[in-house]
């Protein structure tokens, strides 16, 4: 059996080894911009080929998966490109979202439209704008804590979440809302030709987490929950990245596994389940296609509903696929010939009872100054436990790419057992010319543990109350005389 890999980050190199572990011992090709030298190693030990290619093209990925069994697409942007799509056409079997269906992860706008109009539970208030001039009188008018997005999936890029309490910093916020409204129309969606640009969402709070399921369209199998720490530094200060590192354990995001302590409680985890599976089932009535692939909802615990979709992925999370892939105990092969011939329900999910920490080194200058970042030599000993990342391998020397070189990880009874595990493989990753790394160490840790456990405590204290009173997802302010009023 061949199976292609497309893509060449740490998430592909997870999903690579995923498919080495197979009984059925596929050959395994790869093709992606950048060679990663984990896969590199799978692909040669595995009997298979590497190629260097543009992954969004479909007319390239469509030559090299001429001859294959399988393709297996990692990232998002080839199936905004309709890679799945032309595949499909050459009846080459992909595990990976069509154009159509990835929509919920491209648009986000299109993506809360089907929440609000399918009334799937989750559901943020938002408005959405063709350029920021049309957004200005609104800005104007809602003096509120809101969270500005591009309207398109542009790589986590461009969110900005804005504090709106202080009354005598009004005009203050204003301006900043508009200088970033127009900053996300003019360069985060500069190469975009999408009729809506920005979105503009209530802001909530909570912990968030990543709930990633593989589909057929017609059943969704969930994989335990992880949590991303996106911020660039400890205390999640810092620009936003793509994540740092993530934490897992058991499905609910538990201490250990021994412990009754755990950030999600099970009707949590099933509410997000159910939730993800209302927007499988309305995008493809949406679109009439049918969804073959992995679909995750990042998801918050917000005081508002509970679980909460911030935004949808049509493809596995970097780094949460590994979080799960390193504890998959179901074969991947057989995962992905249901997927195809539609049987996903014959398949039982198994992942091994373990806590799960992954810690990304990145050079210096990411995530805001990639250039600085990027064409450093990276030096590391012994890379076991280790999964490369944003690195090419030239002329055998491994190469700095410009984002996270590798993902560090830590498995364990426990998460900061895991954790410590992940943190003492990052001290291995150095760059030859001196240039500095960093990583989160705080990632995992019991204090970092216990806050999130902490805040999801209290959301949930929240949204409990809301149920209880019949409140849950609405806006209400309380107005002395009046009562509970309605608003939005
Ligand atoms: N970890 C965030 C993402 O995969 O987009």
């Amino acid at each position: 059996m061949k199976v292609l890999i497309v893509g060449g980050a740490g998430r592909e190199h997870a999903i690579a080894l995923a498919f080495h572990r197979s009984i059925y011992s596929p050959k395994i090709y790869c093709v992606s911009e950048m060679i990663n030298p984990g896969i590199k190693r799978i692909v040669n030990e595995s009997g298979g080929e590497y190629f260097r290619g543009n992954i969004n093209d479909p007319e390239i990925i469509a030559k090299f998966a001429k001859e294959m069994d399988l393709v297996f697409i990692g990232p998002e942007e080839p199936n905004f490109h309709g890679v799945p799509d032309k595949l499909e056409e050459l009846g080459i079997p992909c595990i990976g979202a069509n154009r159509a269906v990835s929509e919920i992860e491209m648009s986000k706008a299109t993506m809360r439209d089907i929440q609000w109009k399918y009334k799937i539970p989750g559901r943020l208030w938002y408005k959405k704008f063709r350029n920021y001039e049309e957004a200005i009188p609104y800005i104007e008018e809602y003096a509120e804590s809101i969270a500005l997005k591009p309207a398109r999936q542009a790589g986590g890029k461009g969110v900005k979440v804005i504090e709106d309490f202080q009354v005598y910093l009004q005009d203050e916020k204003k301006k900043v809302k508009i200088q970033h409204a127009e900053s996300i129309v003019k360069d985060y969606m500069k190469d975009y030709n999408m009729e809506y640009k920005l979105l503009i969402e209530e802001r909530v709070w909570g912990p968030e987490y990543t709930l990633q399921c593989f589909t057929d369209g017609r059943t969704v199998l969930p994989m335990p929950a992880v949590q991303d720490n996106k911020h660039a530094f400890d205390g999640d200060l810092g620009m936003e990245t793509g994540g740092m590192g993530s934490i897992s354990c058991g499905r609910t995001l538990k201490y250990g596994i021994e412990s009754d302590i755990s950030i999600l409680t099970e009707e949590e985890y099933w509410k997000s389940v159910e939730i993800v599976k209302m927007m499988v089932e309305a995008i493809q009535k949406e679109t009439e296609r049918r969804y073959h692939g992995v679909v995750a909802g990042q998801m918050m615990l917000t005081s508002i509903w509970g679980p909460t979709i911030i935004e949808m992925y049509s493809r596995l999370g970097d780094p949460e696929a590994a979080n799960v892939l390193m504890v998959l105990k179901t074969d991947i092969v057989e995962i992905c010939e249901a997927i195809i011939d539609e049987r996903l329900n014959t398949i039982k999910l198994e992942f091994d009872e373990k806590a799960v920490v992954v810690k990304a080194v990145c050079p210096e200058g990411y995530p805001n100054n990639r250039n600085l970042a990027k064409g450093h030599i990276v030096k590391v000993h012994d890379d076991n436990g280790i999964l490369w990342a944003s690195v090419d391998l030239i002329d055998g020397k491994i190469i700095t790419g410009g984002s996270r070189i590798v993902e560090c990880i830590g498995i364990g009874d426990n998460i900061p057992e895991a954790s410590l595990m992940a943190e003492n493989l990052c001290h291995k990753v150095e760059l030859e010319d001196g240039w500095r790394v960093f990583h989160r160490s705080d990632i995992g840790t019991e204090k970092s543990f216990k806050r999130r456990f902490e805040l999801a405590k209290l959301a949930r204290e929240i949204y409990q109350y809301r149920e209880r009173r019949g409140l849950l997802g609405r806006r209400v302010i309380w107005i002395p005389g009046k009562g509970l009023m309605e608003v939005g």
